[in-house]
């Protein structure tokens, strides 16, 4: 009788710890996932050097890039290098303008895109250039300061809260079984 409740605590211990496994394994990638404001707290306007705000930050494929602004003025565009550097929108790529002005982009795509604002916006300064790169392959390497100068931490916030109740879940059928 001992033996056999043994058996069968150790058989559901080994089943909690590979749910455990799989619950850090999904939520890992989905964690480093990034919603960036473009401009901050500054947002999609003029006055802002773009060049400056993207310098000391690494986009990753997975993120996204969020422009807030006056609708009835700006718009947000993707254009190719040429057309970044000469602000000429009339070729645009995307017009990722929904009218809201609220607009995401998401960086699907290990690339470099180029936004710009159209209704000669681009000529003060509306332009923005970045490289997005492949996520980095240990995630504990990724520096803290990054993090911190991530303006919104919405997208991470809504996957830590499950996995605090997935570890708590496991904690529980774990007290259970033993
Ligand atoms: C951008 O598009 C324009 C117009 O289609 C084209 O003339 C130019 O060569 C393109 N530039 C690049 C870098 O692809
Ligand atoms: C981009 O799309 C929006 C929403 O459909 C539209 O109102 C706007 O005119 C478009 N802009 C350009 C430059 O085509
Ligand atoms: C990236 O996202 C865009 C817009 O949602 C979509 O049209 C495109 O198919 C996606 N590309 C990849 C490689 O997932
Ligand atoms: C933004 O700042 C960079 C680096 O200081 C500078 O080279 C660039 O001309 C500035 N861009 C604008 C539009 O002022």
């Amino acid at each position: 009788m001992e033996v056999v409740r043994r058996r069968s605590g150790s058989g559901c211990l080994s089943m909690v710890v590979a749910i455990m496994c799989a619950f850090v394994v999904v939520m890992v990638p989905g964690a480093l996932a990034t919603r960036w404001t473009v401009g901050g707290n500054m947002g999609w306007n003029t006055n802002v050097n773009y060049t400056v705000w993207a310098q000391d930050k690494h986009f990753y494929n997975g993120d996204w890039l969020f422009f807030v602004y006056d609708r009835n003025q700006m718009n947000v565009l993707e254009v190719n290098k040429t057309d970044y550097e000469s602000c000429n929108s009339d070729n645009f790529l995307h017009n990722w303008t929904t009218g809201a002005g609220r607009d995401v982009v998401p960086l699907n795509v290990t690339r470099n895109y180029y936004i710009i604002s159209g209704k000669g916006f681009c000529y003060g300064g509306m332009k923005l250039a970045i490289h997005v790169e492949n996520l980095p392959p240990p995630p504990s390497s990724t520096p803290l300061d990054e993090k911190s100068s991530s303006p919104t931490l919405t997208s991470r916030g809504m996957i830590v809260l499950p996995m605090v109740l997935a570890i708590g879940a496991v904690w529980d059928a774990f007290f259970w079984y033993w």
